[in-house]
């Protein structure tokens, strides 16, 4: 059987209708070369969403391999149960020194237990200090912190999760500053307003939230929401002055994707957990990290008899090969001034933008760093199936890959959401294919 008859027949794709898919001239991938994908057929795709926005430097080719096969020779994993492994330590180390104001790192192996290991934290953190009452949580709408039970309670999404309601913690949510369509036509305004609200919801319940969970600078699964200057900053002295503590999600945000290394800390906001994924081994290992304070460790210290640990840990927990990937990863970021090459592309992406603009069909961008979403509606109204009755993001995914780049939109939002250290020329492709997307989308919607 050949690789698409048996994908067809054994594998169940997430975030599938598996009836599609049938109907689906499907891709299999089977080897990486620079920022291109090659399938089982010998065509070739340029990455154009990093691999669901992971990937950094592109695939197969780099010192990240190197060290990975290096580690991997030496020791495949050892545990962190009872054990340390050289590697966890070295990059706990190394996040520590850059995500300051954090004192202590917890490995998990994806970005949603990574939320839940934050969530865990949070809860057990006022258990442990005898504050039993504060066992409820609050984030943002449009927010998405993954699939895993905690994750969906924070990053509710009614579409995707609504048959899942039963398991789910109920959760406050604060309005989130999107612009587009509100009543607002300044961004500054608009953030006040949101931020009075979430100041209302945390004096009157601050006695009763764990934590406030956001992401960190935008919110990009809910249609990248760049933040307004200054908004993250006045959140987090929100949840500092009603008592609750701030679990910033920058799994898909840090490590460059806005333009900065550690945006918490381009943001002047500090929190009191905050977790990192996608990116932190470039998209070579599933490997994630939750980072904390010292304040927040001290809490879970004490005799075991107390049951004040982290009861939280899984099998492959602070892998060795994840970490010698973070490592190396960490270390061409500075080498190769990587997030400097990151601020001249987002120029470079702004100036191609207004081309973008000028479309009948573009009713708003938002653009930050390597990052930006293009909203497409007709008369008003978001364009969700074309005149032939295909839905756009089906539509955006297959013509794409028909022009040699693999894209996916969220619903009516084109993504511009490349790997990081992709070079100016490809960056350029990208673009262009983008433009004579949204050209068809024109003459089809
Ligand atoms: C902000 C954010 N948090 C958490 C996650 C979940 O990460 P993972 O897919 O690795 O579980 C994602 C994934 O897209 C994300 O965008």
């Amino acid at each position: 059987m050949s690789l698409k008859d048996a994908d067809k027949e054994f594998v169940w794709h997430p975030y599938t209708q598996m009836s599609d898919w049938d109907k689906w001239n499907n891709r299999v991938i089977v080897k990486g070369e620079g920022f291109y994908l090659i399938d089982s057929e010998s065509r070739k795709y340029l990455d154009g969403i990093a691999s669901m926005w992971c990937n950094v430097w592109g695939h197969g080719q780099n010192k990240v391999v190197e060290a990975m096969t290096k580690q991997l020779k030496n020791l495949q994993h050892s545990t962190l149960f009872g054990l340390a492994s050289g590697p966890s330590v070295q990059l706990a180390e190394r996040l520590v020194g850059l995500a300051r104001g954090m004192d202590r790192v917890f490995y998990t192996d994806n970005g949603s237990t990574a939320i839940e290991a934050a969530m865990k934290m949070a809860l057990q953190y006022w258990r442990n200090k005898g504050r039993d009452a504060k066992i409820e949580f609050i984030s943002l709408e449009h927010g998405y912190h993954g699939d895993t039970i905690g994750a969906m309670s924070v990053g509710y999404i009614e579409n995707f999760f609504g048959a899942y309601k039963p398991l789910l913690t109920r959760v406050h949510r604060a309005p989130s500053p999107l612009l587009y369509k509100s009543r607002f036509e300044d961004e500054r305004d608009l953030a006040e307003w949101c931020l009075e609200k979430t100041e209302r919801l945390l004096k009157k319940r601050g006695d009763r939230f764990a934590a406030m969970i956001m992401e960190s600078g935008a919110q990009i699964a809910g249609g990248a929401i760049i933040y307004p200057a200054g908004y993250q900053r006045k959140v987090a002295k929100l949840c500092k002055d009603n008592d609750v503590l701030l679990v910033l999600d920058e799994i898909a945000t840090g490590f460059g994707r806005l333009g900065s290394m550690i945006e918490y800390l381009a943001q002047r906001s500090e929190p009191d957990i905050v977790c990192f994924g996608k990116a932190l081994t470039a998209g070579y290992f599933p490997l994630a990290v939750t980072l904390t304070t010292d304040r927040i460790f001290n809490a879970f210290l004490g005799k075991y008899s107390e049951n004040k640990h982290l009861c939280h840990g899984h099998t492959f927990t602070g892998h060795p090969v994840g970490c010698a990937a973070a490592l190396a990863n960490i270390e061409l970021y500075e080498k190769r001034n990587l997030i400097q090459q990151i601020n001249a592309n987002t120029r470079y992406v702004a100036s191609r933008l207004l081309e973008f603009a000028r479309s009948p069909i573009v009713t708003d961008i938002r653009h930050k760093g390597l990052l930006a979403g293009i909203e497409l509606a007709r008369n008003n109204k978001p364009i969700i199936t074309l005149k032939n009755k295909e839905r756009i993001n089906y539509f955006i995914m297959q013509e794409s890959l028909k022009m040699g780049v693999h894209l996916r939109s969220l619903g009516n939002i084109l993504m511009v959401i490349p790997p990081l250290a992709i070079g100016r020329r490809d960056l350029e492709k990208l673009l262009d294919v983008q433009l004579e997307i949204l050209r068809k989308v024109e003459r089809l919607s």
